[in-house]
């Protein structure tokens, strides 16, 4: 059993009652690689903002679960050589899929999990969460739940429609698994293409995509029934307009791409939204980079040459959220 307290890692709970109280959220940022880490910590220590690295099931199996962690651990010591002397970083595993991938990662270094009961029916999510939050609560990990399904075609998390969640379930919900936060369903979901072009309306000058709003009917609700919750939005990329541009004209094919706009995530950030998941558009700037130095230097075939400039735009992706989106900048 290894704490995630030895590794210099937090917790979320301080972080969001303070996040609720102060009207912004607290990045959650997924990584795979070594370049998405370095730039996650140098955007949120030159912003001097608490960050949560989350690791997902796919993340897992392409990096292997021991070296995520110990990236992780990494991750602190390289926030203070960059000179945050108390950084706050939180360890999460992102839609945890049973009990025993929540107690691996409790018992490995993790400080947060999620479990993500949410495709369940409501008595069997309530039965599995509280299991995962008895044992987490035993070493002081704070444990995300979801209730509502979000919509999406990305590859580990699928769900054919989405069902917002129902605002009359959530405090029979929260007080019956003891869970930390809540993910809800207001109409995002993972991927680039969040909403099919028939959902959209084009904006007559460009051409674009304009997606429609969030509900933030069943967010206000949701904040009615559980004042002062926490509340956590998945599925919060903007699939920023740039990037596609880019990859589309160095020979990607991304087509009618679309994401939440900002400002909608700008305004759900004020309220008891507390955490903002945010990975396809680290995705997006990162390919968009790449395509881009390889068309303009197709001689270079040393990873550190194009790696570069991609962990590069990744970290302006993260800098930009934090200070333009989620408010989370200036709050260590
Ligand atoms: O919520 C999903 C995250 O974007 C993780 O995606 O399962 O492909 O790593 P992944
Ligand atoms: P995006 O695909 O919108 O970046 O969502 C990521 C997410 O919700 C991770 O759990
Ligand atoms: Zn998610």
């Amino acid at each position: 059993m290894v704490s995630y307290k030895k590794l210099g890692l937090v917790n979320t709970k301080k972080m969001f009652a303070k996040a609720v109280k102060g009207g912004y959220a607290i990045p959650a940022f997924n990584f795979n690689t070594m370049e998405q880490m370095q730039a996650i910590i140098q955007a949120a220590v030159e912003t001097k903002s608490p960050v949560i690295m989350q690791v997902s099931k796919g993340a897992r199996k392409y990096a292997n679960p021991t070296i995520l962690r110990y990236m992780a651990e990494g991750a602190v010591q390289y926030a203070k050589e960059l000179g945050c002397k108390k950084p706050q970083i939180v360890l999460h595993l992102d839609h945890g899929d049973s009990y025993e991938t929540c107690k691996s990662c409790i018992d490995s270094g993790f400080s947060s999990v999620m479990i993500d009961g949410s495709s369940l029916p409501f008595k069997d999510n309530i039965k599995l969460t509280k299991k995962v939050v008895n044992y987490a609560h035993k070493h002081d990990v704070t444990v995300e739940a979801e209730l509502g399904v979000l919509a999406g075609v990305e590859d580990e998390v699928q769900a054919e429609e989405s069902h917002y969640t129902k605002p009359e379930e959530v405090i029979e919900f929260a007080t019956k698994t003891g869970c930390d936060s809540l993910a809800i369903s207001i109409g995002t979901s993972h991927g680039a293409y969040k909403f099919k072009p028939e959902q959209c309306t084009r904006d007559p000058k460009t051409g674009k995509l304009i997606p429609p709003p969030l509900a933030f009917d069943v967010l206000k609700a949701v904040e009615k029934k559980l004042p002062g919750f926490p509340i956590v939005l998945h599925g919060s990329s903007s699939v920023p307009q740039e990037h596609v541009d880019t990859i589309n004209k160095f020979g990607g094919k991304l087509p009618d791409a679309v994401g939440i706009p900002e400002e909608q995530l700008r305004k759900a950030a004020k309220s008891a939204v507390c955490k903002i998941n945010i990975d396809s558009d680290s995705r997006l700037a990162m390919t968009a980079a790449i395509r881009k130095h390889f068309a303009e230097h197709p001689e270079h075939f040393d990873p550190r040459q194009y790696l570069t400039p991609a962990r590069d735009a990744m970290k302006q992706l993260y800098i930009h959220k934090i200070v333009k989106v989620l408010g989370s900048n200036n709050k260590l």
